[in-house]
């Protein structure tokens, strides 16, 4: 790489890593938020309540903000998820994305399939890392905006190189315009094709309205020698 390249390539990475804690602050920064402000204004009621002695409504209230507590945990556990895919050079890619697969299948009505060749082939980690990133990433989208049912995941080596797709049976969006149109807030698609681009990889992403999305993405080198 000459200098200059090298010096872009590193911009490039400082401006992802900024954009991901951005994304990351904002979303912790809203649940815990929202969660205060409705924990707060629950115990309020609840103190107004048994003063005066109205138990039921108290209970029910308490029973509310248990819900409420619950669910705000499960989506910071999906946050703390999201921080580190540590487990990556131990367990390799598609044990650390079964694990994952299974938290959201646990945590949402999401029916996920997942097809895999890799086994226990090496990837190269910057690969390795970039896939499970985009993975994240396509995962908080789905659950985020697309209303699916069934996600269908395949990762597979075929003619040299790694073969990446991740489709979903949602709503979809005009994805040809999302990626004309500037748009400071929304970061998730933009990084994950910045991500791939570095590495030298293929980005595909095709989506319609009311019929579905799907993202394939490959890299042309696969094992390290
Ligand atoms: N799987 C999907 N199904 C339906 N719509 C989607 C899906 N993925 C993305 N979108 C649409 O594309 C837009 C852009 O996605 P992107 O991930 O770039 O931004 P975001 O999710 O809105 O915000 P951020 O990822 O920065 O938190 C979304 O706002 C949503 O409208
Ligand atoms: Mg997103």
């Amino acid at each position: 790489m000459e200098d200059a390249e090298a010096r872009e390539f590193s911009k490039k990475i400082l401006t992802i890593q900024e954009e991901e804690r951005h994304r990351i602050s904002r979303d912790l920064h809203d649940e815990i938020g929202q969660f205060s402000v409705s924990l707060g204004s629950a115990l309020n009621v609840i103190e107004k309540e048994i003063t005066k002695r109205n138990l039921d409504t108290a209970l029910r209230v308490i029973k509310d903000a248990k819900t409420l507590l619950a669910d705000t945990a499960n989506k910071i556990r999906t946050l703390f998820i999201d921080l580190r895919p540590a487990e990556l050079d131990m367990l390799g890619l598609p044990s650390v994305l079964r694990e994952l697969f299974s938290h959201y299948t646990k945590s949402y009505p999401l029916n996920i399939k997942f097809k895999e060749n890799i086994g226990s082939i090496h990837i190269k980690d910057e690969v390795a890392i970039t896939l499970y990133r985009v993975i994240q990433e396509a995962f908080n989208n789905i659950v985020k905006h697309a209303k699916a049912k069934n996600v269908k995941i395949d990762l597979l080596l075929k003619a040299g190189e790694i073969n990446f797709t991740i489709e979903d049976d949602g709503i979809g969006f005009n994805s040809e315009e999302f990626f004309r149109e500037a748009n400071v807030d929304k970061l998730g698609l933009r990084g994950m094709r910045e991500r791939v681009d570095l590495l030298n990889g293929k980005f595909f992403l095709q989506s319609k309205l009311r019929a579905g999305t799907k993202i394939n993405v490959t890299f042309p080198i696969i094992e390290e020698v």
